[in-house]
């Protein structure tokens, strides 16, 4: 079975973009291959959270995901930092990692311009992290966006690398997975055409939301003046409702204020109202569950430890085999 890897970062609550986004993708995959999701609370190191805000994070990612779907029967879910071996595997990789290359990687760059008072050896860094957090389950895929292609790439060149510099056939190259055509793009409440926490406040809408927090993003949503002849193309925050709409009401919902919108009858106020309450309909049952795993100490840890078992078995016997390809023999 094809392993695939995936590193989710401990930042933020999930919104609608990402569950018809990636999150739908991972559930239905967990089906059909050997899925390894881990989230990344080693790298979230770089910008230095305190204890508190690491483990809060850690703690509402892993309930959001388990809300969403993610089986830890089926899957092999873990934290990065209850695999030491990463780490070791990481040591490794660096030794043949040039500075040269990991200063070229974009997300490094874009880190010194965005944050040139904390540029630590941990940013550049990140991508030999992130290619021993891949090649210690020697995976096959990764599924990730466009963001992280350059990563996978240097991840290939490390692993390559690792492979010609000891004559071994060891680490496969994994490739990029990105879902394209399975994508369902969700847009924004701001007139963006994409749901995103980065798109400013009041633009997405979070699974964990209250309905009143979501009935207010809602009701501010932008609009414009209403059409005025038939036919009329409609502006891109209102093709952004019916966007939304599309996503979560009925097909007769939408038929109803789409053909109210072709006889310029249209008010926005009372679609906007139907779409808050649908959003809600759609969200609560996952706010509940995230709620009560919230709760639920024992059974996230009983996830937790099993997710670390499973991932230690994988990642042990790879980086022995690995200490011994480079020639630490045992006395
Ligand atoms: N860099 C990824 C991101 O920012 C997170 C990540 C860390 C990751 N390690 C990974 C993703 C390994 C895939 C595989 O989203």
């Amino acid at each position: 079975m094809e392993i695939v890897v995936s590193g989710i970062r401990p930042t933020g609550n999930l919104h609608l973009g990402n569950y018809f986004g990636a999150m739908q993708n991972f559930v239905k995959m967990q089906d059909t291959s050997n899925c390894y999701f881990f989230i990344a609370d080693y790298h979230s190191l770089t910008t230095h959270p305190t204890p508190a805000d690491l483990h809060g994070n850690v703690k509402q990612v892993l309930v959001e995901y388990l809300a969403c779907g993610l089986d830890p029967e089926k899957s092999t879910l873990y934290l990065q930092s209850d695999l030491p071996e990463t780490a070791e595997l990481y040591l490794f990789l660096n030794m043949n990692a040039y500075t040269g290359e990991l200063e070229r990687c974009t997300s490094f760059k874009d880190k010194i311009r965005s944050q040139p008072d904390n540029v630590n050896a941990g940013l550049l860094t990140y991508p030999t992290l992130m290619a021993a957090d891949i090649i210690i389950h020697k995976a096959h895929k990764v599924p990730v966006g466009k963001d992280q292609e350059q990563h996978l790439e240097m991840t290939r060149t490390f692993a390559n690398r690792f492979n010609r510099m000891y004559k071994v056939d060891y680490f496969p190259e994994p490739v990029a997975y990105n879902f394209g055509e399975q994508l369902v793009k969700i847009p924004g409440l701001d007139g963006s055409t994409k749901m995103g926490k980065s798109e400013g406040e009041g633009n997405a809408i979070f699974l964990f939301d209250a309905p009143e927090v979501i009935r207010k993003k809602v009701m501010k949503a932008v609009t414009d003046s209403g059409p005025t002849e038939p036919n009329q193309p409609k502006a891109q925050a209102i093709e952004n409702l019916f966007g939304l709409m599309k996503a979560l009401s009925t097909p007769d919902t939408l038929q109803f204020f789409e053909n109210q919108y072709q006889a310029c009858s249209i008010r926005y106020g009372d679609m906007k109202k139907q779409l808050a309450e649908d959003v809600i309909k759609f969200t609560t049952p996952f706010r509940e569950r995230i709620l009560d795993l919230l709760q639920n100490e024992a059974y996230l840890s009983k996830v937790v430890n099993m997710g670390k078992e499973k991932a230690h078995a994988s990642a042990s016997k790879t980086v022995q085999e690995v200490r011994e390809i480079i020639g630490f023999k045992a006395f």
